[in-house]
């Protein structure tokens, strides 16, 4: 076997290992053998990742001798919809699935949000496994159980808390990937150190080009401390009662703006959480509570490697209105009052219901006029 780093979520009954490592889908059905209930799966997956990875998956599961079918959706966050969440369940059940078969997300986080949420309701839940091939799915959405899809209202807004068996992050995988998609990917990298590690920062201030050209090595250890982080968070608060909601930095402005420029494909969850952060430093240091060179350093650090620093010229044809409204709709909202994640500085981001609409309306204006 290839040399692998194994994590643990621990979450008593429903622990899980994070396998990471290169070829470790064609080490698929030797990892998966154990821990499937019976030698049946059923991957869901995307028509570009199904393109480079979906035979090597069935051919390392065949030599297990693991039957598997599979589904192969559309790419892009329209995909995420009620209307493919019908098209899984029920392509599950017209090939018969078992409570005993274990559903594969093979793709991005689009893949692993539906398959997720579909693995959930199905026969009222049936096992699955991630095997994320986006460098953000890879860091952040295929470990911690939120799964879902996007409604007319917003994203995200219909789901299901349900932790995945297994997680296999296959750094190979990688090398198909678009630089944009990598480069979205890259800024949930870059919030786990913004949101509470100052040495993973440094450390990105100085390697983050080397993880954008390809870099085994710095990659590797991307995804180990972004997952080692994402790991603790959620073993200590699985349904984001509390300190889990620190992993939304960037995320209330983020969505705002996703929900609003449409899921097009012309602006990228990652790139959308880019400007997001810095939104939220914005807000930060308008309130008094962060140091304004921080977010000159930030942004000095996402202009070095290309991340958006501001939202995209499309989204100047609205006014900071329209997106306090999405804001409002976001599942952080209680008691009519929204929660923000804000910093006192880089690595130190907390959560407060404190925040008057007129300071988010002036770091709204200010990012839409920037
Ligand atoms: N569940 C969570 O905790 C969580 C966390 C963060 C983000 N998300 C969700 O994740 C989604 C974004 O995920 P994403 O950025 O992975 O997007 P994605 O799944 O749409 O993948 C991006 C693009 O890359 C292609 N692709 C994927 N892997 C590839 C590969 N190895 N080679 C070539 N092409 C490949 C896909 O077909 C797609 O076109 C959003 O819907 C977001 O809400 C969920
Ligand atoms: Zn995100």
């Amino acid at each position: 076997m290839t040399e692998s780093t194994l994590l643990t979520v621990a979450l008593q009954d429903r622990s899980y290992p994070i396998d990471i490592g290169a070829g470790l889908i064609e080490q698929a059905g030797k990892i998966l053998a154990p821990l499937i209930q019976k030698p049946r799966v059923y991957i869901v997956t995307d028509e570009n990742v199904a393109e480079h990875h979906l035979a090597p998956l069935q051919d390392s599961l065949q030599t297990s001798n693991i039957d598997s079918d599979y589904l192969i959706l559309p790419p892009g966050e329209s995909t995420k919809s009620f209307a493919n969440l019908q098209v899984v369940v029920e392509s599950m059940l017209s090939a018969k699935v078992e409570r005993s078969t274990t559903v594969i997300a093979l793709g991005g986080g689009v893949v692993g949000d539906l398959a997720g949420f579909a693995a959930s309701v199905t026969l009222r839940g049936i096992d699955f496994v991630q095997i994320p091939t986006t460098l953000l799915a890879q860091v952040d959405s295929s470990v911690g159980g939120k799964t879902g899809i996007n409604t007319g209202q917003g994203k995200n807004l219909a789901g299901s808390f349900y932790q995945p068996k297994a997680v296999l992050v296959d750094t190979d995988t990688l090398a198909t990937l678009p630089d944009r998609e990598r480069l979205a990917g890259y800024a949930e990298v870059c919030k786990y150190g913004l949101l509470g590690d100052l040495k993973l920062w440094e450390w990105l201030e100085k390697n983050g080009e080397k993880i954008l050209s390809g870099d085994d090595k710095a990659i590797t250890h991307a995804i180990e401390a972004s997952c080692r982080a994402k790991a603790r968070i959620v073993a200590e608060d699985e349904r984001e009662s509390g300190v889990r909601a620190l992993l939304n930095l960037g995320h209330t402005f983020a969505h705002a703006f996703e929900a609003e420029l449409g899921y097009s494909g012309a602006l990228l969850h990652g790139e959308a959480v880019a400007f997001g952060m810095l939104m939220a430093f914005d807000l930060s240091v308008r309130l008094g509570l962060c140091p304004a060179s921080d977010i000159d350093r930030v942004r000095t650090h996402f202009e070095t490697v290309g991340l958006p620093v501001n939202p995209p010229e499309l989204a100047r044809n609205f006014t900071a209105d329209v997106f306090l409204k999405h804001m409002a709709q976001d599942k952080k909202v209680a008691d009519g009052a929204l929660t923000f994640v804000l910093l006192h500085g880089i690595g130190q981001a907390f959560l407060t219901q404190n925040v008057s609409p007129r300071d988010v309306t002036a770091t709204l204006n200010a990012a839409l006029t920037a």
